[in-house]
């Protein structure tokens, strides 16, 4: 079966990318392994998927190369995506921050995706396992397949001396076997995801094809993750799990202003989800309780009008937790037998309680996979491998993560559309 593009993956990324390719006249294939598109946006954002969010900008990522993304997000933005959901009649609203929601379902979103590919003409083929991707010619699957002809250094398609060659590997294309049959192609799109939520569907076939073809990949780890505590420390914490507190929670050189959640393993909640893409393990964060307060100020209104300090820290955090945070760090005592330097340190540790996690909740409860084929091996204009002609990666498989909010779907939109442009 012959076609000019064939994408691997039917999310986000790659349902954007076959439309966009295929409103261009290329003939395109998408595969997917599971029995349905979409199964990540179908349960997003609680199931009425935020599919974007109007603050976006290049600072809302992760990647080894924090420039990267800019090209892509400048080209597709929120407005654009935005714009699409109003022709197809999409009723949403802002939930706060600028995260746009369905007002009804993510289905909407999928439903809206499909329609998109069906009038572009772009075929959706679902249970179909992808067995193989090679270049034409060396087909069995061989290693070396995409190392062929490099690339000289920095140059991009259509320049440099080696042009020849270059186009001939380009014309030679690639063969994609499937428990469906064998597609031949003139370019390949790798939109399979991250290793986050193996039961909908992940797996690590992106990162194993970029390696197959020479490409450096960035270690993939769990991103907006639930961070998990010792048993001493849940001891103290675990009958609190349920507690949600504003707070600016800091790790790794990032700081994130909202709510935590005490769970029955550890810590969750956007605050924490947003830090843990920065946290690496043997990292304490440092949690600002009451970062709207001067916490030596109140402590010392509790000192001077005999009220003890449990009391006088539940009037802003919840009451349990005062409880328990004052056992473990404020002895029982008249609050006037505290010195005013016992006070100072306490409130110094009410703006930086240092907590140690052990580690996180792992992929299973990840959002999103951080690291990803390294964005230096990819045109940040195309997304096409620089050493592997017609090969093009979208999506979350490559280095490139976006806070909670919205933020990674808008990059899956920008980096398939930017892709489907060029494949
Ligand atoms: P995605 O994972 O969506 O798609 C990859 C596809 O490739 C899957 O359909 C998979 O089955 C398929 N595939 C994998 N290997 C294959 C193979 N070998 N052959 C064929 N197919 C293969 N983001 C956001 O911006 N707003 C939100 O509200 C949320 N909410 C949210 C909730 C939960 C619970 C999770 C787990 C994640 C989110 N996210 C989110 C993150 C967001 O879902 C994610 O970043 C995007 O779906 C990434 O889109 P991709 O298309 O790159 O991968």
């Amino acid at each position: 079966m012959r076609r000019d593009v064939v994408v691997i993956g039917g999310g986000a990324a790659g349902l954007m990318c076959a439309a966009v390719a295929a409103g261009r006249g290329r003939r395109v294939v998408l595969l997917e392994h599971n029995g349905r598109v979409g199964r990540k946006i179908e349960i997003s954002g609680g199931g009425r998927c935020n599919f974007t969010n109007l603050h976006t900008t290049p600072k809302n990522f992760l990647s080894s190369n924090p420039h990267f993304a800019k090209s892509a997000l400048a080209r597709y933005t929120p407005a654009d995506f935005v714009a699409l959901v109003e022709r197809h009649r999409i009723r949403y609203h802002e939930k706060k921050l600028g995260q746009l929601f369905c007002d009804g379902s993510s289905r909407e979103i999928i439903r809206m995706l499909l329609d998109e590919c069906e009038a572009a003409g772009a075929e959706v083929l679902t249970d179909c396992r992808v067995l193989s991707v090679s270049r034409r010619g060396a087909e069995g699957g061989s290693a070396d397949a995409g190392r062929k002809t490099p690339r000289a250094a920095g140059s991009e398609p259509g320049s440099g001396a080696n042009d020849d060659e270059k186009a001939g590997e380009a014309g030679r294309g690639f063969v994609v076997e499937t428990g469906r049959g064998r597609f031949e192609c003139e370019s390949v799109v790798v939109a399979t995801g991250g290793l986050s939520i193996p039961k909908l569907g992940a797996t690590d076939f992106g990162y194993r094809l970029a390696r197959q073809f020479g490409l450096k990949v960035v270690g993939p780890r769990p991103a907006l993750v639930p961070l998990t505590l010792s048993e001493k420390d849940l001891a103290h914490f675990r009958p609190l799990s349920g507690i949600s507190i504003g707070a600016v929670v800091r790790a790794g050189g990032a700081e994130f202003a909202e709510n935590f959640l005490v769970t029955h393993r550890g810590l969750s909640g956007p605050a924490v989800l947003q830090v843990s893409s920065y946290w690496s393990p043997g990292q304490a964060l440092s949690i600002d309780l009451l970062p709207q307060l001067d916490a030596r100020a109140l402590l010392e209104a509790a000192r001077d009008n005999n009220t003890n300090l449990t009391a006088a820290l539940a009037t802003h955090l919840p009451r349990r937790f005062s409880q328990v945070w004052c056992e473990l760090y404020a002895p029982p005592r008249q609050p006037r037998a505290y010195s005013r330097d016992e006070l100072r340190l306490l409130a110094e540790l009410l703006h930086s309680w240092t907590v140690e996690p052990t580690g996180t909740e792992g992929f299973q409860k990840a959002e999103v996979t951080a690291g990803g084929v390294d964005t230096d091996e990819l045109s940040s204009k195309t997304l096409e491998a620089r050493r592997a002609r017609g090969l093009f990666f979208v999506g979350e498989v490559v280095d490139v993560t976006g806070h909670l909010g919205g933020f990674n779907f808008q990059w899956a939109w920008a980096s398939g559309h930017a892709a489907g442009l060029h494949a």
